[in-house]
């Protein structure tokens, strides 16, 4: 499999510090966590680190994983500079059982990062990889941006908009695929650069997750649509879903 992250993840942060997430998605998974009494989670795409510091912050104890190495060696980076140690391990989180003996109380796969797996098969893969590293009574968290809401959205998107540095993303979909085209420009007088990312995403919505779920053995499947625990409709932003493994 292609990293395609490899250059990506040294900008990767230009989305803003790894401490800017939104509070009410820190809340989200406080609540959430504390209601399970879950103590042990993995972030299993856990990208340059920003939810690994968000919850060793809320007192969990976090591992986190990647398949990038670029994206491990920023969150690296980003962690050791806040004074934090998390675990971080190199894993297709298909394959999480080939690097991680322990299970989890909870895992989390966040930002549009299970559906950079583009067949049912390799989605029902990671899923029962992800349900075979969970505790009995386990959680599974997986958030997204797609929406039925958001591919209905203007293709072109302004992300980042500083005097320094625009992140543009170009979108095209079709019924089973979208291609994110991530334009980042730097344009200082200093700093003249610009780098264009490529993602395809398989769209995955809430009847998709509910099917791939109960194959994979999952129950208690919930969707919201924002971080308030309002349920998932035709307008939200958000596709936040919860999955639970009974065994
Ligand atoms: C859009 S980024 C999201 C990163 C992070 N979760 C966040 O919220 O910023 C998607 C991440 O998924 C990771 N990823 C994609 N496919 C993966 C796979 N098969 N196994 C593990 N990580 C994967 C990428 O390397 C990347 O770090």
């Amino acid at each position: 499999m292609k990293d395609l992250y490899d250059k990506f993840a040294y900008d990767y942060d230009e989305f803003g510090p790894i401490e800017a997430y939104l509070g009410d998605e820190k809340t989200f998974l406080n609540k959430i966590f504390s209601e399970h009494g879950v103590k042990n989670v993995l972030d299993c795409a856990c990208g340059t680190g920003q939810h690994l510091l968000m919850l060793a912050q809320l007192g969990y104890n976090v591992w986190g994983s990647d398949f990038s190495k670029a994206m491990l060696e920023v969150a690296h980076k980003n962690l050791h500079n806040r004074g934090c140690t998390i675990p971080l391990e190199q894993c297709d989180f298909r394959f999480l059982e080939q690097v991680f003996e322990i299970k989890f109380d909870a895992i989390v796969c966040l930002t549009n990062s299970l559906p950079h797996l583009h067949t049912d098969e390799d989605l029902l893969t990671a899923l029962r990889s992800m349900k075979n590293r969970l505790s009995k009574n386990g959680l599974l968290i997986l958030t997204q941006g797609t929406t039925h809401f958001t591919l209905s959205l203007p293709s072109i998107e302004v992300v980042v908009n500083r005097p320094d540095f625009s992140r543009i993303f170009v979108k095209e979909n079709d019924d089973r695929f979208q291609t994110i085209h991530i334009l980042d420009l730097f344009h200082s007088a200093e700093h003249l650069e610009s780098n264009q990312y490529d993602i395809v995403y398989r769209i995955l919505l809430d009847e998709d997750y509910k099917r791939l779920l109960s194959q994979a053995g999952f129950t208690n499947i919930r969707m919201y649509g924002d971080y308030k625990m309002n349920n998932y409709d035709a307008k939200s932003w958000r596709l936040i879903v919860v999955a639970e493994s009974l065994e």
